[in-house]
């Protein structure tokens, strides 16, 4: 899944991921991540989800990171949200007083720029790539982020031989393959979403689970 394959999504506008509802995970799930007062949260691959908003109205400042900058902007125009553009580097960041989306690749972001990161929620990007991206998606956030920081991940669980993704299926064995090494890993839920992923069924996945996991980021506070 190269950037090519994403801004064509986004141009087109099939973007059969986006939700017009916060995730039902995060609702649900955000508390255990117990999360200081403020504390910033990070949304890799963010897209123009609801969830952004969501998580700013719990009073954690939000920070994003998305290579698409129609799915930045439509956010921003869609949520009437007044914003402004600055640059940095390689990177343009779009900013409203609680929401400060960096436009550019997720592998190109630097540790300094999620230093006061203590959440991650992460929906919709481990599970938009390819295992050898998936390999290197893992390695990089464990280098991003501080020891303690927790990391809620919403994947899913279907039988690959039935389709192809995006989304691809990261069941628990491949999440505990990829980040045991740097993250303590705890599965929440794990729910039978097929009735709602009728994109999935016609192409012929017969049973999909969508799972939710708690990680945190083993080590000391102080790299
Ligand atoms: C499956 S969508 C999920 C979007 C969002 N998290 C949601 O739940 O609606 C994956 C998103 O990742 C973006 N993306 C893909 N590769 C990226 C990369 N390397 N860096 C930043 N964003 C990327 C795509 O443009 C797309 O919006």
């Amino acid at each position: 899944m190269d950037e090519h394959f994403w801004h064509e999504r986004w141009q087109k506008n099939e973007i059969g991921f986006h939700l017009d509802q916060p995730h039902h995970f995060l609702t649900r799930f955000f508390e255990t991540m117990n999360l200081k007062e403020h504390s910033r949260v990070f949304v890799p691959m963010c897209g123009k989800s609801p969830d952004l908003l969501w998580i700013a109205e719990q009073g954690s400042p939000v920070i994003g990171v998305e290579i698409s900058q129609l799915a930045i902007e439509s956010f921003f125009v869609e949520n009437n949200l007044n914003y402004e553009v600055t640059e940095r580097d390689d990177l343009v960041i779009f900013s409203s007083p609680t929401c400060r989306l960096y436009c550019g690749d997720f592998f190109d972001l630097n540790a300094s720029e999620l230093a006061d990161v203590d959440g991650v929620y992460d929906r919709g990007a481990l599970v938009a790539q390819p295992y050898d991206m998936r390999c290197r998606y893992a390695s990089k956030l464990a280098d991003l982020l501080m020891p303690g920081c927790k990391v809620l991940l919403v994947s899913y669980d279907y039988n690959q031989q039935e389709t192809f993704g995006p989304p691809f299926a990261v069941p628990v064995s491949e999440v505990q393959a990829l980040f045991n090494a740097q993250f303590r890993i705890e599965l929440l839920a794990r729910e039978d979403v097929l009735w709602s992923h009728q994109a999935l069924a016609a192409r012929g996945v017969r049973q999909l689970d969508e799972l939710a996991l708690l990680l945190e980021r083993r080590g000391n506070r102080g790299r």
